[in-house]
């Protein structure tokens, strides 16, 4: 029921650890299965491009391997193009994921948007498109959706 692509993300998840002084963090969490998130960005703040990008994911395989996914498609842009790394932009990166998981990839969007979040404040500048980010993502799933 998983593609390749998310077996092989979560087997062997790319980009988890931590970034010392990292440019921005941001926490999700989801309260109805309790996973968390943590996203962890290192922004250029001469051109605005993520030089690097890790995550710590308490969760479920579909949550570590849309996390490690995220990570290699926010890296190398620039902030407004990660803003772009939706969830269904992680969700076919990976060939797609089972409806009833389609939740957890979320958890990774709002992480990236946390992160900006995170850095904007600390740099008293305001991200165009970017809107403040949920701590819990359990209210607003949207799974009807897709
Ligand atoms: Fe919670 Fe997947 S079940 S993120």
């Amino acid at each position: 029921m998983y593609s390749e692509k998310v077996m092989d993300h979560f087997q062997n998840p790319r980009n988890v650890g931590e970034i010392e002084n990292a440019s921005g963090v941001g926490t999700v969490g989801n309260a109805k299965c309790g996973d968390i998130m943590r996203m962890f960005l290192d922004i250029d703040d001469e051109t605005g491009i993520i030089r690097e990008c890790k995550f710590k994911t308490f969760g479920c395989g579909a949550a570590i391997a849309t996390s490690s996914m995220a990570t290699e498609l926010v890296k190398g842009k620039t902030i407004q193009e990660a803003l772009q790394v939706t969830n269904k932009a992680v969700m076919e990166a990976l060939d797609g994921l089972p409806p009833v998981k389609i939740h957890c990839s979320l958890l990774a969007e709002e992480a990236i948007h946390a992160a900006l979040w995170d850095y904007a404040e600390k740099h008293h500048i305001k991200i165009e498109g970017l809107q403040k980010p949920k701590n819990d993502i359990s209210d607003d799933e949207e799974e009807e959706e897709y």
